[in-house]
């Protein structure tokens, strides 16, 4: 497949848009978590990988803010100190704010912004954009941030500034990310360690587009604080969720109220499948993986209640159809599905997973591959 150039696009963009080019340019990549879903606000470990589809952000210094994207190409006079407006360019005023706040922000920029990273399918589109612009826009500032200053500016953009209350997995992958690897990142001491990915990974966006700003990550997210609190009676050295050993999961459930309790036994019972897929990835066994993959699917849908019919369909047709496994990927409630198949038969499996859905649904989900990409990194311009 050849690579799609974001890059290419934003800096057309800007000359579109703007007078003369642009003086600084990065891009980071949207993501696919392989498995660990809802584990990294509750100190736990995930397993994420790059893709190859990336967001550019191309920019050069101005006395004010003009925005101007691939999606909504009318350019926008922005105000970074008003409130934000529900719109995507509150991603960018995020990361100017937080940027301000550790002087590395410019006085103002014009700034343009292209993706090929789908936006709403749980393939981290956010944490593309908020990377990307935190790398453009210290570089116009004359800055360079540390790669733990630019998780912190990106997570911090969306999580205090738009209020999506997410971990930190996609920030720290898209800041992170090595070609070729999956990366282990444990949320509770911040360590990272690669592992190598070979081969591709199907990607079935369902169509269904989730929208977190409208709240359903910060109820789970409350939901595990609450459940949190309730254990640390009893378990008073617990300081997440995601530490609570499994042996001890049965007594903590009996405590716990029906949905506390669900949500309690899907974060420990992932941790551990993570612990797992690591060693059957470092193994070479993605049978194996796959079977951990499908376990995780059935977590979010039964006890997360985080999945949505489009992707069971999804994951139940490419079981039966002969892949390795597959399941939901990102924060849920719609956006995308990823699938593991034997290399030799994965067209065959994914055109019989697009018809089961089409049988179903009457529509074809989008389906693409990527292999494991690389990080955020800085762009030279385009001519
Ligand atoms: C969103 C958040 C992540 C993570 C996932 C669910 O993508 O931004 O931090 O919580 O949901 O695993």
């Amino acid at each position: 497949m050849t690579e799609i150039s974001s890059i290419a696009l934003a800096t057309d963009l800007y000359r579109q848009t703007f007078a003369g080019a642009p003086a600084a340019a990065a891009s980071a990549p949207g993501r696919v978590n392989l498995i660990g879903e809802h584990t990294d606000y509750n100190g736990g470990p995930v397993l994420p990988v790059a893709l190859e589809r990336r967001t550019s952000v191309v920019a050069a210094a101005s006395e004010r803010w003009t925005f101007v994207s691939s999606v909504d190409p009318a350019p926008a006079d922005v105000e970074v100190d008003t409130p934000l407006q529900h719109a995507w360019t509150d991603y960018i005023v995020g990361v100017i704010r937080e940027l301000q706040k550790i002087g590395a922000a410019p006085g103002g920029a014009s700034v343009a912004v292209a993706s090929t990273v789908p936006i709403g399918a749980g393939l981290s589109s956010s944490a593309a954009i908020t990377v990307a612009a935190a790398e453009t826009l210290s570089a116009l500032a004359g800055c360079r941030l540390s790669p733990a200053q630019l998780v912190d500016v990106a997570a911090r953009a969306e999580h205090e500034q738009v209020g999506v209350r997410g971990g930190r997995m996609d920030q720290t992958i898209a800041v992170h990310a090595r070609a070729g690897t999956a990366l282990l990142f444990e949320t509770d001491t911040g360590a990272m360690r690669t592992v190598p990915m070979p081969g591709r990974i199907w990607i079935f966006e369902t169509g269904i587009s989730h929208k977190l700003t409208g709240g359903e990550l910060n109820a789970r997210r409350a939901e595990c604080e609450a459940a949190l609190a309730a254990l640390q009676t009893r378990w008073r050295h617990l300081t997440f969720l995601a530490d609570l050993p499994l042996g001890d999961l049965p007594d903590a459930l009996a405590m716990l109220p029906d949905n506390l309790a669900r949500r309690t036994r899907h974060v420990v019972t992932e941790t551990a499948r993570v612990r797992a897929a690591v060693d059957v990835l470092s193994a070479g066994n993605l049978a194996e993986l796959g079977r951990l993959l499908v376990a995780g699917h059935n977590s979010l849908r039964a006890d997360y209640e985080s999945s949505c019919p489009e992707a069971d369909t999804i994951v139940a047709s490419a079981v039966a159809r002969g892949a390795y496994g597959a399941r939901l990927t990102g924060a849920g409630w719609g956006g995308a599905v990823l699938m593991l198949a034997p290399a030799e038969r994965e067209h065959e499996v994914v055109d019989a997973v697009a018809e089961d859905f089409n049988e179903r649904y009457g529509r074809t989900p989008l389906t693409w591959a990527t292999a494991a990409a690389a990080g955020v990194q800085r762009e030279s311009i385009p001519q």
